[in-house]
């Protein structure tokens, strides 16, 4: 019995894994394994033979029952720890960085024009980047042999060899949005129009694509003081300080009368600033919309009548940034970008200051 025992005992402590093990049980302990042999063997023995017998067996059999699972534990906890020296992972290293993305100046501001003209009722309307000339000219009071429409700079999509319909154009103004609009809604109308326009023109303050916003106010008694006001108050908004504006008579075939508004600046220091100083920077066009206009749009001269203005969305962010090459706007260089651009949680609010 004791040679059994260390035969068995010795061989589990030195199995190299669980099918070593596995065959060991079925020797020692399996139905036809050497211990059960034995225990069959109790019948054929006296009842004093079988009493001391008996017990040993049954102690021999648990006892290698248990070193048999003691042993399983133990490789398997071996196992554990082989893999664990591979399979490790350093929580506490630092992250690996990833950049975020910027909002472009551009978005910025559009964002924040949007924001300071809904907080004063405007809506917004948007219109098609390549737009039907009768929008862009016609309907604008600027027939074919206007010299605006020369003036323009336009881009032309012509059409198919064969279709004598008039070009497409790149829009050259937002202020086709104003027909749209008014053609979708009628009046009353309060709306802004942001978007991309396009001339063929290329300098350090001119690119053949930039941006403009478009307002639009219509009603029964709507006045030149009503656009000043609105402006002063976008300027101010805008710019955070009071900022004086200047109009100057001008001319647009779609206004009458028709103004430019500067906003007072100075040049100290070689940079400009915004709301001080004695200079005057132009930034926009306006106007009371024409009677034609309004006409062209379906909405009758004789009971409507209100403003219009286009700003230029780029030239006010530079102002406002400090940024002085309008065309790195548009080269997407990363270090500009980074530079210049906004936190995506930044998000312009009346609120928040925009
Ligand atoms: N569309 C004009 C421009 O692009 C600006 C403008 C808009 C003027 C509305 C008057 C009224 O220069």
């Amino acid at each position: 019995m004791d040679d059994l025992k260390a035969k068995y005992l010795d061989a589990i402590g030195v199995a190299p894994d669980e099918n070593a093990l596995e065959e060991l049980r079925v020797q020692a302990v399996g139905k036809k394994g050497e211990i059960s042999l034995r225990m069959r063997e109790l019948g054929k023995m006296t009842p004093e033979e079988r009493q001391t017998a008996g017990p040993a067996l049954n102690a021999l059999k648990d006892e290698i029952n248990s070193a048999l699972a003691a042993k399983k534990a133990a490789l398997s906890d071996a196992a554990l720890d082989e893999r664990l020296k591979t399979e490790w992972l350093d929580v506490t290293l630092p992250a690996r960085d990833r950049r975020l993305g910027t909002v472009h100046p551009v978005s910025q501001v559009w964002e924040e024009c949007t924001a300071i003209f809904a907080d004063m009722g405007f809506a917004v309307s948007e219109g098609p980047q390549v737009e039907d000339a009768w929008y862009n000219f016609d309907a604008l009071n600027i027939p074919g042999h206007h010299p605006a429409r020369a003036e323009m700079d336009t881009f032309y999509m012509h059409r198919a060899e064969g279709d004598d319909r008039p070009p497409h154009v790149l829009r050259t103004h937002t202020s086709p949005v104003q027909i749209r609009a008014m053609q979708a809604q009628g009046a009353p109308i309060r709306t802004i129009s942001p978007g991309r326009v396009y001339r063929a023109d290329y300098d350090q303050t001119h690119t053949p694509m930039f941006h403009q916003v478009e307002g639009l106010a219509i009603d029964r008694d709507i006045s030149m003081a009503n656009l000043k006001w609105v402006l002063e108050e976008f300027f101010t908004a805008y710019f955070g300080r009071t900022v004086k504006t200047r109009f100057r008579a001008s001319h647009f075939p779609f206004t009458e009368p028709s103004a430019e508004v500067d906003i007072q600046c100075s040049w100290e220091g070689g940079t400009v600033k915004v709301g001080e100083g004695d200079d005057w920077l132009e930034v926009l066009g306006s106007g009371m919309v024409h009677p034609k206009v309004l006409s062209a749009a379906g909405v009758d001269p004789a009971e409507w009548q209100g403003f219009a203005f286009g700003m230029g969305i780029d030239r006010i962010a530079m102002l406002k940034y400090g940024i002085p090459d309008l065309r790195a706007f548009f080269d997407s260089d990363l270090r500009w970008l980074r530079h210049y651009g906004f936190s995506a949680l930044q998000v312009p609010t009346i609120r928040g200051g925009v």
